[in-house]
């Protein structure tokens, strides 16, 4: 079965208010584009074009009025409505319909992969037919996030969320790709003590059972999470620094879908001329161009 893609755009933003008290922190500006583009580029990259993306109900108008059905890019979004932020785990319940048995990546609304070889490393997890594959991230703070624990032969032990004693240094990133059945498990999963169905604890039954495989992600790649005002800021001034640099687009995807396959040159040619003058519509230009 075809893998299909999550896109979680829901939650609070709340450490981000006052900016997200009106706005959600999806639909912040990440440099030059809206910050959904960079996740829904690493699952285009993967090689998905089924994506179900999950906002709040006050939201979704603007993700739809931003994003369409996503045949501008070749691919099709199918959207659904978190109620309340009960948590990342609750995006397979929420998706059972949409997956219908099939496999799935799931990405975080607001994080940011950068680095060479990253399509290699997702059409390898895409790849695995059954059990799960997430990715380890070196990180100075591995405290605020989900931990994998490792034993001396380098086999994952446990997966601790935001443990006060890390047992390593290696951050779980907020993408997850799982087999079919990851609703059923996420089905099984009670809400923990701050009232979120923690998506550790669906990760924790596949490392149970032996089929959770935890990829390291080295040190030319970047992991980018954006839910500070200081954190925000600075994967802003990052993409700038590599895109003024190399004169690339990070995370464009109408750059992908056309690489892919996905669009034509008219397609593409279509997309530069909606935006125009800007910098983005340029870039757009330019790979027409090449
Ligand atoms: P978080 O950063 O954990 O939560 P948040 O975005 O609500 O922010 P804050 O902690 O500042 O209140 O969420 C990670 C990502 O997952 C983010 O893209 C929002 C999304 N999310 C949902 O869509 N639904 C949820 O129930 C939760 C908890 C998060």
């Amino acid at each position: 079965m075809t893998r299909k893609g999550i896109l979680l755009a829901g939650g609070t933003g709340s450490r981000l208010w006052p900016i997200t008290l009106g706005v959600s922190k999806q639909l912040l500006p990440i440099y030059d584009k809206p910050m959904i583009y960079y996740p829904i580029s690493v699952l285009m990259l993967a090689g998905i074009r089924e994506i179900a993306i999950i906002t709040t109900p006050e939201d979704q108008p603007q993700f739809q009025r931003l994003l369409g059905d996503g045949r501008q890019w070749g691919v099709s979004f199918t959207w659904v409505v978190q109620e309340r932020p009960e948590g990342l785990a609750q995006a397979y319940l929420l998706t059972r319909d949409f997956l219908a048995g099939a496999p799935s990546a799931m990405c975080l609304g607001d994080n940011i992969f950068f680095g060479h070889g990253l399509p290699e490393i997702l059409h390898r997890a895409s790849g695995q037919a059954s059990g799960g594959t997430v990715f380890g991230y070196h990180v100075s703070d591995p405290e605020r996030y989900g931990v994998a624990a490792f034993d001396a032969d380098g086999r994952v032990t446990r997966i601790v969320e935001k443990p006060k004693v890390p047992p390593s240094s290696f951050a779980i990133t907020g993408l997850y790709f799982l087999d079919g059945r990851a609703p059923d498990i996420a089905a099984t999963i009670r809400p923990s003590p701050r009232g979120e169905l923690e998506i550790v604890d669906v990760l924790e039954h596949y490392r149970a059972e032996g089929s959770l495989r935890v990829e390291r992600m080295g040190r030319g790649f970047a992991w980018l999470d954006t839910g500070t005002p200081g954190s925000l800021l600075d994967a802003g001034n990052f993409v700038r620094t590599l895109q003024d640099r190399q004169g690339m687009q990070v995370g464009s995807p109408d750059e992908i879908a056309f690489r892919q396959g996905w669009i034509d040159r008219a397609g593409l040619e279509r997309q530069a001329q909606v935006f125009g003058k800007s910098s983005y519509g340029a870039h757009l230009a330019g790979v027409l161009r090449d």
